[in-house]
């Protein structure tokens, strides 16, 4: 066992945070240059700080995910979902249950009960937003964001669901009353079953191989029959056909 390996084995049992399944150059890198900006000289000292110093325990959190999220992002798979999915998935059900899951600050659920908002006429839905980042789940709690955040929302649904509150814009209740926000580590914690929909865009990133594969299966088994994951603009699933999944439009995979 390297140094390396004895830092994620201490992080783990000292910190609670199993870094394990992520890739190692990718970590490795970060680590190392926020250690370099804290001035840092050993992991073991990193870890000594991170558990008397809640500050640099949060400044790594920071540092180490990329937490960047957008409204609307990548606008081409929002079509195809309200054109192509949402109508199948609403055809049978009265209403449907989704996750997103890596939710960051709140853009993709809030982006989701906007559309949403078109199709279940009374609200039939629900929304499981889960992120292991305290400090970005509390920023999509408060709903709050700037006037470049919200520059991805179409012109209509800035009307109908965002108020300006001097200068800061907010994400009106009706759309937040359907949205759960909660901590949750999809490496770690239990998932809950039968959604019709899950969202996981833009996390797998700094997963191994392993990782990812043993986490789309594990989507494949929280999804109800004919539901659909909807995954990132560069995450396709190679062992799609294997896990049990049908692609029924790029970055969409159906429970059959
Ligand atoms: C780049 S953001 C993606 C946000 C949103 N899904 C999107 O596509 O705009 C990735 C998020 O995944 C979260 N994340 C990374 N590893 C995670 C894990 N093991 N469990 C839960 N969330 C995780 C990070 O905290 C971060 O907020």
């Amino acid at each position: 066992m390297d140094k390396y390996d004895i830092f994620l084995n201490d992080l783990n049992k000292h910190l609670d945070l199993d870094l394990h399944g992520y890739k190692r150059p990718q970590m490795e890198r970060r680590i190392n240059s926020l250690m370099r900006t804290l001035q840092i000289d050993t992991y073991d000292n990193f870890i000594k700080r991170m558990r008397e110093e809640q500050l640099i325990f949060n400044r790594f959190l920071d540092h180490l995910t990329i937490n960047v999220s957008e409204f609307f992002r990548n606008q081409s798979q929002w079509d195809v979902l309200k054109e192509k999915i949402l109508p199948v998935l609403l055809q049978n059900n009265k209403s449907i249950k989704i996750w997103s899951a890596g939710c960051s600050t709140g853009e993709e659920p809030y982006t989701l009960a906007m559309i949403l908002e078109e199709y279940c006429s009374q609200g039939n839905y629900s929304i499981l937003a889960t992120d292991f980042d305290l400090n970005v789940l509390n920023k999509g709690i408060e709903g709050v964001y700037s006037p470049k955040d919200i520059s991805g929302i179409p012109e209509d649904y800035l009307k109908k669901y965002i108020v300006n509150q001097n200068g800061s814009f907010r994400v009106k209740d009706n759309i937040k009353k359907s949205i759960t926000f909660k901590k949750h580590n999809l490496l770690k914690d239990s998932f809950d079953t039968n959604f019709d929909l899950i969202l996981c865009r833009n996390v797998v990133i700094y997963f191994t191989e392993e990782t990812k594969s043993q986490l789309y299966r594990r989507f494949f088994y929280s999804l109800r029959t004919q539901g659909v994951l909807f995954t990132g603009s560069t995450e396709q699933i190679i062992q799609a056909r294997e896990i049990g999944f049908n692609s029924i439009a790029i970055f969409f995979y159906q429970k059959p």
